[in-house]
C-alpha cells in the first residue's frame, strides 16, 4: 500500500488495550490482533501499541527498548508471537505491572486508577504519535480503538502542531470510560476537554466521547450497529453527539483470524474437520460431552454458548429460558465469565441436570475451540450487539447460531426463514423480542430442522462457507485510510506542546519521554512548560 509520497508505505499506529494474545478480555482483542496483521499483509506499515500488562510482556517477542520515561517507565518495542506484528509496549510498572485484569483486580474491582492509566497511556501514544519513536518512524495516521484511547484523537486535534491523522473504531458504545470531571482535572487535562463542547457528559469525563468528539473519522463494527448508534435506544447518551458526525462514521463489519479459527486445523480439536468431512465434527461432539460428563446418547441438538456472562449477552434471559431450552430436548453447555450472580444463578440451574447440561465458569480459549467443535447450535443473543465474532467463530465450525437480529448479528447470520431458495442457504435462526419465550421458540425452530438431516447438512455447510476473513475489510479500512491521508499530513516539522484552553500549561500527565537511542530529542512535556 502505498499512501501520500510516491514509495512510501502507509505508516499506521495502531493503538489500544487488547490484542491477542498479549492481552484479551473479549471481542477487541481478537479484532485488534487480527486487522492490523491483515492489513501488514495487503502492505501497510503498521506498529501496534499496547499497555505493558504482565500478560502482554510475557507473551510478546523481541523486546528492546526504544525510549526512557519517567517514573521508571519506557517504552518497549517488540512482536507478537504468532503473526510477528511490531508492537509497542508501554511499560510502565506503576500503572501496568500488576495482577488481574487490564481493566479490574482479581475481585472484579475497577482499578481505582483507571483514568490516569489510560490517560498515560494516551499521551505517550500521542507523542509517539506526533513525534515518533526515535528511531525514524513516524506514523501518517493513528488508528484509536474504544474508550481506552478515546483522549489520543483528542491530545492530537488540540495539539497545534502538524499530526497525523485519526480514525477511531467504536468496538462497544456501552464502555465509555467515565470519570469524576474532578479527577480529569486532576490529570491535568485540557480544559477544553472538560466542557460539554469537549469531552464531558452528564457531569462526568467520558474518554469515550473524547474519542468520537475528536477523531478526524469514525467508524464501528458493523453497518446495522453504525446505524442503529445514531438512535436513542442504540446510542447509550452518545447518540446525539453521533448523529451529528453521522457524515463521518461507517460501519465495517469486522471478519476473524480465519488461521486461528479453522476446524481443518485446530490443535485444540481432538478431530479436526472441514466442510466436506463433518464426521471429526461427530466425534468432537463426542469428546465434548465426555469431557462435560454429558449423556453420551441423547439424540437432541447441542446447544453451546460461549460468551461473557453479562445483561448485553442476555445471559439472564438464557438462564430465564433454561428449562424450557432443556424441555426441548436440548444437551445445553455454557463457558464463560462475567456478572457473578448470573454464574452463581446458572451453575445453581445445571445443578442436578448434569447429563443435560454443563455450566463451566471462565474463559480458556482452547475449551472455547472445543465447544464450537462440537456444537450443533450456538446460543449467541444479544440486547445489542457492535459485531459479535463468536457467532462467526461458531458458523466458522459448523455450529448454527441462534441469535437475535440486532447489530453485527443483523450483519452477518441470514435467518433460514428468509433465506432465498435460489440463492444462499441460511446460516442461522434470529428471533426479535429479548424474552425467553421468543428464544425458546427460536431453538424450536432450530431443533425441527435439526430433525432433517438433508437441511441441517445444507445450512451448515452455507455457514462454514461464508467468507468471514479479514481482507475484505481490511481493504475498506486501508481506503478510509487514503482517503485520511494526504501529502500534506506527512510533512512532519518538529512538534509543539499539547495544548488547549489549560492557561497554556501542559497537561501535568507529563509522560516526559526521553529517547534513549541517539537520535533527536523529542520534546517532552515537561520541557514545554518551561
Ligand atoms: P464481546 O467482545 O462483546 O465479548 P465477541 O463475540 O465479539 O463479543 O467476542 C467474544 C470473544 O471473547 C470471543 O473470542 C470469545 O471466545 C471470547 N470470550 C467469550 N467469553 C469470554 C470471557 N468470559 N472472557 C474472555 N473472553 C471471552
Ligand atoms: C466488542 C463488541 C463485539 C465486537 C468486538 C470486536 O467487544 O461487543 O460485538 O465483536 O468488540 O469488535
Amino acid at each position: 500500500m502505498q499512501g501520500g509520497a510516491p514509495g512510501h508505505r502507509l505508516r499506521v499506529l495502531f493503538v489500544a488495550s487488547e490484542l491477542f494474545p498479549l492481552a484479551k478480555t473479549g471481542g477487541l482483542g481478537d479484532a485488534c490482533a487480527a486487522l492490523p496483521a491483515s492489513l501488514e499483509r495487503l502492505g501497510a506499515d503498521v506498529r501496534a501499541m499496547l499497555p505493558g500488562y504482565v500478560s502482554a510482556l510475557d507473551a510478546a517477542c523481541d523486546k528492546r527498548t526504544v525510549a526512557r520515561l519517567a517514573d521508571g517507565a519506557c517504552l518497549l518495542l517488540a512482536r507478537t508471537p504468532d503473526t510477528g506484528l511490531p508492537v509497542y509496549l508501554l511499560d510502565w510498572p506503576e500503572l501496568f505491572r500488576r495482577p488481574g485484569g487490564p481493566y479490574q483486580d482479581s475481585g472484579k474491582q475497577d482499578w481505582p486508577d483507571n483514568l490516569r492509566r489510560f490517560a498515560s497511556f494516551c499521551a505517550v501514544a500521542a507523542q509517539v504519535a506526533r513525534s515518533g519513536d526515535g528511531s525514524g518512524w513516524q506514523p501518517d495516521l493513528v488508528h484509536a480503538h474504544d474508550w481506552h484511547t478515546g483522549l489520543l484523537p483528542a491530545l492530537l486535534a488540540l495539539h497545534p502542531g502538524p499530526r497525523p491523522a485519526s480514525l477511531f473504531t467504536i468496538h462497544n458504545l456501552a464502555f465509555q470510560g467515565n470519570f469524576p470531571l474532578d479527577a480529569a482535572r486532576a490529570q491535568g487535562l485540557p480544559e477544553a476537554l472538560l466542557t460539554p463542547d469537549g469531552a464531558e457528559f452528564y457531569g462526568q469525563f467520558s474518554c469515550l466521547k473524547a474519542g468520537i468528539r475528536y477523531a478526524d473519522r469514525l467508524t464501528t463494527v458493523s453497518p446495522t450497529y453504525a446505524r442503529e448508534i445514531l438512535t436513542p435506544a442504540f446510542g447509550a447518551g452518545l447518540d446525539g453527539l453521533l448523529r451529528t458526525r453521522a457524515g463521518d462514521l461507517v460501519g465495517i463489519l469486522n471478519g476473524i483470524d480465519t488461521l486461528l479459527w479453522n476446524p481443518a486445523a485446530d490443535a485444540s480439536l481432538p478431530v479436526r474437520f472441514d466442510v466436506d468431512h463433518l464426521a471429526g465434527k461427530q466425534a468432537d461432539k463426542a469428546a465434548l460431552r465426555e469431557e462435560l460428563g454429558l449423556d453420551p446418547d441423547a439424540d437432541g441438538p447441542l446447544v453451546v454458548g460461549v460468551n461473557r456472562l453479562t445483561h448485553q449477552k442476555m445471559a439472564d434471559v438464557i438462564l430465564q429460558a433454561l428449562p424450557a431450552l432443556l424441555d426441548q430436548g436440548a444437551q445445553v453447555a455454557l463457558h464463560g465469565q462475567g456478572d457473578p450472580e448470573l454464574e452463581a444463578a446458572l451453575l445453581a440451574a445445571a445443578a442436578g441436570r448434569a447429563a443435560r447440561c454443563a455450566v463451566r465458569i471462565g474463559y480458556e480459549e482452547p475449551l472455547a475451540h472445543r465447544l464450537n467443535g462440537a456444537a450443533d447450535i450456538a446460543l449467541t443473543p444479544s440486547r445489542f450487539e457492535p459485531c459479535g465474532l463468536t457467532t462467526m467463530y461458531a458458523m466458522r465450525y459448523g455450529a448454527l447460531p441462534v441469535t437475535r437480529a440486532v447489530g453485527g448479528l443483523a450483519d452477518s447470520v441470514t435467518d433460514i426463514a428468509t433465506a432465498h431458495p435460489d440463492r444462499a442457504c441460511g446460516t442461522g435462526f434470529a428471533f426479535s423480542d429479548p424474552t425467553p419465550e421468543a428464544l425458546a421458540d427460536c431453538l424450536r425452530r432450530a431443533g425441527t430442522l435439526f430433525r432433517d438431516p438433508v437441511a441441517w447438512r445444507r445450512c451448515q455447510r452455507a455457514a462454514m462457507q461464508r467468507d468471514f476473513g479479514w481482507e475484505m475489510s481490511a481493504r475498506r479500512y486501508l481506503a478510509l485510510y487514503g482517503d485520511l491521508v494526504t501529502p500534506e499530513t506527512q510533512t512532519r516539522p518538529r512538534p509543539g506542546p499539547i495544548s488547549g484552553d489549560n492557561g497554556g500549561r501542559p497537561p501535568a500527565l507529563r509522560p516526559a519521554v526521553r529517547w534513549s537511542g541517539a537520535g533527536r530529542a523529542a520534546p517532552d512535556w515537561a520541557e514545554a512548560a518551561d
